[in-house]
């Protein structure tokens, strides 16, 4: 694909055909569209959650996979017709066990959160105990937050990260676990730039007879290329996002081991989270995005997967240096992934900040930083990633360059000129390293 030089993606002419019979039936919703397409070409995302999915991903969805009802798995379906679905779902679970190296794998949840929802309902009583990660340390909204589904239904503790090191402290997980006696212990971060150390978390979780789930939404792509520990097998189930590192749809994914090693007379674990997606909290599955998700597994099946991961932390690190070097504060002062949080309260409010950056082009989100005293609204810091700068081609000298302008802007946000100058520069950056290019919508 245009813009992902040297990331082994083809180049190609690719087109998404419906786009013409949409041009004509709702000319409203289509240049709409064309404006979002043209507003992802012209800026740069630092987003960490979002990527650029490839042409063969998107084509994928845009098909009429979207009309067929599928209640139930491969094989074991409620209405008929599902011989060619069935071949298509089965291709993406065998992908999925590969490259996560599990056992058990299931495709249909639509998102990260209901993958997550599925889990819970498949492991964990209404009332019972989950122990997370505190959400201001880098836990994720479906980890227990109060004005979630997590929050409400079940009971949650945190750990949280040490006040001066803002790494884990597995002391405090294992004091926490111990006193909290949970059914279920989370190793499961959305804004955290460590390594997690799934082997810890395990004799904790055996220490108190809980299962360990691991919500690897965010470094999903780093563990599939040997970049981050493996969650197995450690955790009995993992959830994860397909449209972060991974490059997919936007959907959820669940691994699991086969046998419940708690419950070993009961259900099989595989059979309680299949049952927990699929009648628990889904009717039929997106089967034109679980065809997208196979496709995207395949991708990351290519030698190139690995080397662009590889960049994807490059960037990371260049960027974090970066901030440092322009006195910043970057949680934990630096990263391992993909990501990193920067504190930016002793220079203006992280939503200015943030509609100041993605003026100019540059796309980021306000996030919490531990110990944060302010509202998740409008915290104290903000998130940046570098997933979608380096599917676009950007490298370490350019991931430097585009931390030095958000570091000047950040601290210099009220100066007209300087945006100017910064806005500028972003252009000739997005023009140097085009995305889509070859795509025609
Ligand atoms: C760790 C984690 N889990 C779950 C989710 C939810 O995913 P979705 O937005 O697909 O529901 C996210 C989203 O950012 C996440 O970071």
């Amino acid at each position: 694909m245009a813009g992902r030089k040297g990331d082994g993606q083809e180049k190609r002419k690719a087109s998404l055909v419906f786009m013409k019979n949409l041009k004509k039936t709702d000319p409203q919703i289509y240049n709409l569209i064309k404006k979002e397409i043209e507003r992802q070409k012209d800026g740069l995302v630092l987003i960490a959650s979002e990527n650029y999915a490839s042409p063969a991903v998107l084509s994928a969805m845009a098909t009429p996979l979207s009309n067929k009802y599928s209640e139930g798995y491969p094989g074991k379906r409620y209405y008929s017709g599902n011989k060619f679905i069935d071949k298509i779902e089965s291709i993406g679970i065998e992908r999925a066990k590969r490259l996560f190296k599990a056992e058990h794998a299931n495709l249909q949840p639509h998102s990260g959160a209901q993958a997550n929802a599925a889990v819970y309902l498949a492991l964990v009583g209404s009332g019972e105990k989950i122990l997370g990660f505190d959400l201001s340390c880098g836990g994720h909204l479906t980890h227990g937050s109060k004005v979630n589904f997590s929050g409400k239904i079940y009971n949650f503790s945190y750990y949280g990260v040490n006040r001066k090191t803002e790494l884990i402290d597995f002391k405090e997980v294992r004091r926490a676990a111990l006193k909290f006696r949970p059914k279920l212990i989370l190793a499961s971060t959305t804004s955290y730039s460590r390594k997690l150390d799934f082997k810890k978390f395990r004799e904790i979780a055996d220490e108190v007879k809980a299962y360990l789930m691991a919500d690897i939404a965010h470094i999903a792509g780093l563990v599939i290329a040997g970049l981050h520990p493996q969650p197995f097998p450690y955790c009995d189930v993992v959830t994860t996002t397909t449209h972060k590192t991974l490059r997919g749809p936007r959907g959820g994914l669940i691994l699991s081991k086969i046998k419940d090693r708690l419950n070993p007379k009961e259900k099989t674990l595989a059979q309680k989270i299949d049952s927990g997606v699929f009648p628990g909290i889904q009717g039929g599955p997106l089967e034109h995005v679980i065809a997208a998700k196979a496709v995207c597994l395949k991708e990351a099946m290519n030698p190139s997967f690995k080397k662009y991961q590889k960049q994807v932390i490059l960037n990371g690190k260049i960027m974090a240096d970066e901030f440092l070097k322009q006195g910043l504060k970057v949680i934990s002062n630096g990263t391992d992934n993909h990501l990193m949080v920067i504190d930016v309260s002793s220079f203006g409010d992280s939503k200015i900040i943030q509609d100041e950056l993605g003026k100019v082009g540059l796309y980021i989100n306000r996030n919490a930083i531990p110990f944060d005293t302010r509202p998740p609204y409008n915290p104290s810091g903000v998130r940046i990633g570098s997933p979608a700068i380096t599917t676009r081609g950007l490298k370490e000298k350019e991931a430097r360059q585009v931390a030095r302008l958000m570091s000047e802007l950040i601290k210099n946000i009220n100066s007209q000129k300087i945006k100017k100058q910064i806005k500028s520069e972003v252009r000739k950056i997005v023009k140097r390293f085009p995305i889509y290019e070859d795509f025609q919508w």
